[in-house]
């Protein structure tokens, strides 16, 4: 096994908006799209589709959303052997509206994803012992990030933690991980440093060093990205895409991360690969559908 991703499986209701709305305000949506989504399961659909081999460990409900999240996997050649199912209850979802930017806001609703505990993780170490990376992100619970952190660095893995939705982490889950992905908003409150320059990201970086991270990859949206880590920084630009929706750029640049890590590149060609697949995800609408194939990343000049 090449990389295990341990996190949500969400079924996405999505709508289009002219202009996402301010607070109080109602305005029409065009279309009520079924889309699978949720940051674990995407992440595993992307790096399977550029090519790793990939085992997710998730939960979902018992309805029958629950299946159509197992289809998407499985089409996807997710290997589903750790996907637990949860009796009475819902899987997660989220609501989510793209406005004509591109951009977006999600809700998400955790569901059965709020149920994956310390137990599941046991059931599933064979799997986690015999992977080269481990990826995880915050739509499960905090303590079961925590745990799984501590199991994979315990097998000596290589540890991917994509902190989103932004939340305050202590040090057992900051020391177990060897690259943070954050974007500039997760940095802050990661950091308690107010973002507003380059060297604010790189003070809040080496904050985060300090407390035992290896590696950070900072996101920043159309303005590419940073790596940094305790020898130095060095900045990365974006690619210029007309962006149709960006809901799952992150997960799939985190994915691509991890595979281009697991075949070995280096820094600078992982980043590479990395922002490519990003900026294809960000073409297309929707979340799994919108992840691109290894061919799709090879072939298309963007
Ligand atoms: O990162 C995008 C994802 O965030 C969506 O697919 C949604 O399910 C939420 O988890």
């Amino acid at each position: 096994m090449d990389i295990v991703v341990v996190g949500s499986i969400n079924m996405d209701l999505v709508t289009n908006v002219k202009q996402i709305p301010k607070k109080g305000e109602t305005c029409l949506g065009y279309g009520l799209n079924r889309i699978p989504g949720g940051k674990g399961a995407n992440q595993a659909v992307a790096a399977a589709r550029l090519g790793a081999r990939v085992e997710m460990i998730g939960r979902l409900g018992d309805d029958a959303m629950a299946d159509d999240l197992l289809k998407s996997l499985k089409i996807n050649q997710v290997g589903v052997k750790n996907v637990i199912r949860t009796e009475e209850e819902t899987s997660g979802t989220a609501l989510i509206m793209v406005e004509e930017t591109g951009d977006n806001v999600i809700v998400v609703i955790p569901g059965s994803n709020g149920k994956l505990d310390e137990e599941d993780i046991d059931q599933a170490i064979d799997t986690i012992r015999s992977t080269k990376i481990v990826v995880t992100q915050l739509e499960i619970p905090i303590q079961t990030v925590k745990y799984v952190l501590e199991k994979a660095k315990a097998f000596n893995k290589y540890t991917i933690l994509n902190p989103a939705p932004a939340a305050y982490l202590e040090d057992d889950i900051i020391m177990n991980t060897d690259l943070l992905t954050p974007n500039e908003t997760e940095l802050e409150i990661l950091s308690g440093i107010t973002i507003e320059s380059e060297a604010d990201i790189i003070r809040a970086a080496k904050k985060l060093l300090k407390r035992g991270v290896k590696q950070l990859i900072v996101t920043l949206g159309d303005k590419g990205c940073m790596y940094i880590d305790e020898k130095g920084h060095k900045s990365y630009s974006a690619l210029s895409v007309k962006a149709v929706d960006t809901t799952a750029a992150g997960d799939s640049f985190t994915a691509a991360l991890a595979v281009a890590l697991c075949e070995g590149k280096s820094m600078d060609e992982v980043i590479t690969f990395a922002t490519k697949v990003g900026a294809l995800t960000v073409t297309k609408f929707g979340a799994q559908q919108s992840l691109p194939y290894r061919l799709e990343v090879t072939q298309r000049e963007v």
